[in-house]
């Protein structure tokens, strides 16, 4: 029983500190992305209607978070999700895909 308990503890330890190199925040950015649509199109892993994280990810890598806002603002296909969407929600998210 003790062991178990301290199985648990230990697995709540890493999920609480995520390694350092996490330096977006992913959960508060996924759940911008469900709170904004961006799910609708685009997923994870594979192509949706839209690329995935991975790929919007390979795109960005090395770039500025604003480089990959401007060309997600450059995409006709988001004209009305940009109407319902903040630069503060965005600039979350857009560090969170580039890390993908
Ligand atoms: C109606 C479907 C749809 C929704 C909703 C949507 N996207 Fe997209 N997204 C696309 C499509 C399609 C493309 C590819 C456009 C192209 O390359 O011409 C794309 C491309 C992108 C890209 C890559 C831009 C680039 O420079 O190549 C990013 C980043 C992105 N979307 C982020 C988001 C985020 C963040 C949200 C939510 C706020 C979102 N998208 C919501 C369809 C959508």
């Amino acid at each position: 029983m003790r062991k178990i308990l301290m199985a648990a503890a230990a697995g709540m330890a890493v999920a609480v500190f995520q390694p350092a190199s996490w330096a977006a925040d992913a959960r508060l950015a996924q759940d911008e992305m469900k709170e904004h649509g961006c799910l609708s199109c685009h997923e994870a892993a594979k192509k949706k209607v839209g690329p995935s994280y991975k790929d919007i990810g390979a795109k960005y890598k090395g770039k500025k978070t604003e480089e990959a806002m401007a060309g997600m603002k450059g995409k006709p296909v988001h004209k009305s999700i940009l109407a319902k969407t903040t630069d503060s929600s965005l600039k979350v998210i857009m560090e969170w895909l580039i890390e993908q």
